[in-house]
C-alpha cells in the first residue's frame, strides 16, 4: 500500500494489489442484526459468519493470500517424512532469520506449548513486555508465572510514543536483580504487542534487551506472530532503518534471540506455526516434543499445502507494499474516528483499530462489560464484528469476584488486504455514529458463564431494552438505509 496525494491535497491510501477472487458478504437490516446479536448471546464469537458484514474479529488465518501462494499450494509434497515442502519452507525461514534450526508446529500456541514445556520450571518467572492469552496459559500450566515489564507509556491509551511495546530497561534490571537469573525461565518480546493495541517494539530496545540477557545468561524468546506490522514500523518510525532493506532488519533480529516463534495464521498469511533456534541444546530438547504433540518433524501438524503457502507468504513479508497495508488502513480508520472525537489507542498500531471502551462507555459499569457491550452495539450499528479485549476476556478471581481489566478495548482487526477503503470508511462512519449516540449503549449480564475461557462460549443479555433504543435511533438517522 502507498499513500498518494490527490488533487484536493488529501493523502489517500492506495491499494497496491488488485482483487481477483471475491467472497460475497451480506449486510442485514439493523433489526435483524439486533436479533442475531441476541441469538448469539451478545457474544461476537457466537455470531454466524453469514450474518456478519465485515469480519474484524481477528486477522488470524483470514489474511488474503496472493496468487503465488495459491499456486504454490499445488506443488505440495504430501509425504509423512522428508517432504520436499518442509525443506522449501525451512530454506525460506533460514534465509529470512539466518537461524540454524526450524521446528514446525500446527499454530502459534502449539509452539508456546513446546517452548513452555522445555524452558519453564515450577516457580520460575517469565519476563515479557506483555502477555498474550495463550502464552500466559501455557507458562502457567507448566508451573511458571508471567511478569510484565512493558514501559509505562505502553499501558496508556493515548500516547505519542512510537514504540509502546518496548520493554522498560530499568524494570528488566530490577526484575533480574530481584528474582535472580536462575528463577527466570526466559525473557520474551512480543512483536506488535497484541493486547496493548498492536504496538511495535523498536530495534534499539530489542538490541538492548538482547545484550542484557546475554550478559546475565538468560534466554531471550521472540514472538514474531505480528512481525510484519512491526517490521513496517521499524522502517518508518526508527530513523536508522529508513534506508535499510527489510531483509537486513529481519536478519539482524535473528541474531538477537535464542528462540524465534510465530503463528503463521498471522505471519506469512497462511495457517500454521514454527519455532527457530540456533542453539543445539534448545533444539534437541524441543525436537522431542514435536512428534508427540504436533506430528512428524517435517510437517508438525500442518497441511503441506499450507506450508507451501506460508513459504511464499513469508517471502512476501519482505515487500513493504504488502506489509504496509494493515498499518496504513489502521491509521486511516483511526484518523477518521479521532476527527469525530472517538477515543482510540494511539498512536495507531498494527493489527487493528482499538476503541477505548472505558471512555466510550464510561456510563456503563465496568462489571457490566463495557467493551463487550460496545462490541454488541458495534455489530448492531454496522454488521461489523470486533473482539472484546477487556473484563469479559478475564477470568474471575478465586473468590468469584470480577477481575477487572486494566484496559477495556474493542479491537476491530484489519486482516491483510481483505477490505477496501470504502469498507474502512463505512466502519469509521458507523463508529462515529455510535459515539454520538453512546448514551444509548447499556450493559450486559451473563446468562450462561463458563468457568474457563468464558469469552469464547459465554452467553449474555442486555441490561434493559437498549438494543431497541439503538435500532430506533438508527432508523431516525439513516431512514431505510442498511
Ligand atoms: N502470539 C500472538 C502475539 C498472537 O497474537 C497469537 C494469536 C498467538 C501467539 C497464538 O497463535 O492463534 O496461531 O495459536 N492471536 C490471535 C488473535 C488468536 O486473534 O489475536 P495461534
Amino acid at each position: 500500500m502507498s499513500t498518494v496525494k490527490f488533487l484536493s491535497g488529501e493523502n489517500v491510501p492506495l491499494e497496491m494489489h488488485k482483487v481477483r477472487m471475491v467472497q460475497r458478504v451480506n449486510l442485514l437490516p439493523v433489526e435483524e442484526r439486533a436479533r442475531c446479536m441476541e441469538e448469539a448471546g451478545c457474544n461476537t464469537f457466537l455470531l454466524k459468519n453469514r450474518d456478519v458484514f465485515l469480519d474484524m474479529l481477528t486477522d488470524s488465518g483470514v489474511n488474503a493470500m496472493s496468487e503465488n501462494q495459491y499456486a504454490a499450494m499445488m506443488q505440495a509434497d504430501d509425504s509423512y517424512a522428508g517432504s520436499e515442502t518442509f525443506y522449501r519452507l525451512e530454506k525460506v525461514l533460514h534465509d529470512i532469520f539466518g537461524m540454524k534450526y526450524f521446528l514446525p508446529g500446527h499454530q502459534g500456541r502449539a509452539c508456546e506449548n513446546i517452548i513452555a514445556k522445555t524452558m519453564v520450571t515450577p516457580g520460575s518467572v517469565a519476563l515479557m513486555n506483555f502477555h498474550f492469552t495463550t502464552t500466559k496459559s501455557h507458562i502457567t500450566l507448566a508451573g511458571g508465572s508471567v511478569e510484565e515489564i512493558i514501559g509505562d507509556e505502553g499501558l496508556k491509551i493515548q500516547s505519542a510514543e512510537p514504540f509502546k511495546g518496548d520493554i522498560d530497561i530499568d524494570k528488566l534490571h530490577e526484575a533480574i536483580n530481584r528474582l535472580g537469573k536462575d528463577n527466570i525461565s526466559f525473557v520474551r518480546i512480543e512483536a506488535g504487542t497484541n493486547l496493548v493495541g498492536g504496538q511495535p517494539v523498536s530495534m534499539k530496545n530489542m538490541r538492548e534487551v538482547s545484550q542484557i540477557c546475554r550478559d546475565a545468561g538468560i534466554k531471550l524468546v521472540f514472538d514474531a506472530s505480528l512481525l510484519a506490522d512491526n517490521l513496517y514500523f521499524i522502517k518508518v518510525r526508527e530513523a536508522e532503518f529508513k534506508d535499510v532493506a527489510l531483509e537486513d532488519i529481519a536478519l539482524e533480529l535473528g541474531t538477537l534471540f535464542d528462540i524465534v516463534y510465530f503463528s503463521a495464521r498471522k505471519l506469512g498469511s497462511a495457517r500454521g506455526g514454527g519455532i527457530l533456534t540456533s542453539s543445539d541444546e534448545l533444539y534437541f530438547k524441543m525436537r522431542e516434543l514435536v512428534p508427540l504433540f504436533e506430528g512428524f518433524l517435517t510437517y508438525g501438524g500442518m497441511s503441506v499445502r499450507e506450508m507451501e503457502a506460508m513459504a511464499v507468504g513469508l517471502r512476501e513479508t519482505m515487500d513493504i507494499d504488502v506489509i504496509s497495508q494493515t498499518p496504513i488502513f489502521v491509521e486511516a480508520m483511526c484518523n477518521e474516528v479521532i476527527a469525530q472525537g472517538v477515543p482510540v489507542v494511539t498512536p495507531p498500531g498494527g493489527l487493528g483499530c482499538h476503541l477505548d471502551a472505558t471512555e466510550f462507555c464510561s456510563h456503563v459499569p465496568q462489571v457490566q462489560y463495557r467493551a463487550g457491550a460496545l462490541a454488541a452495539a458495534m455489530y448492531i450499528a454496522s454488521g461489523v464484528r470486533g473482539m472484546e479485549r477487556g473484563t469479559l476476556s478475564e477470568q474471575r478471581n478465586a473468590d468469584g469476584s470480577e477481575r477487572l481489566a486494566e484496559m477495556e478495548l474493542l479491537r476491530l482487526a484489519m486482516p491483510k488486504r481483505v477490505f477496501t477503503l470504502s469498507q474502512v470508511k463505512y466502519t469509521a462512519d458507523r463508529i462515529s455514529w455510535l459515539f454520538a449516540n453512546r448514551h444509548l449503549i447499556g450493559g450486559l449480564e451473563f446468562v450462561e458463564e463458563p468457568s474457563v475461557l468464558r469469552f469464547f462460549f459465554g452467553r449474555l443479555k442486555p441490561v434493559g431494552n437498549w438494543f431497541q433504543q439503538l435500532i430506533q435511533q438508527f432508523r431516525n438517522d439513516f431512514g431505510d438505509s442498511l
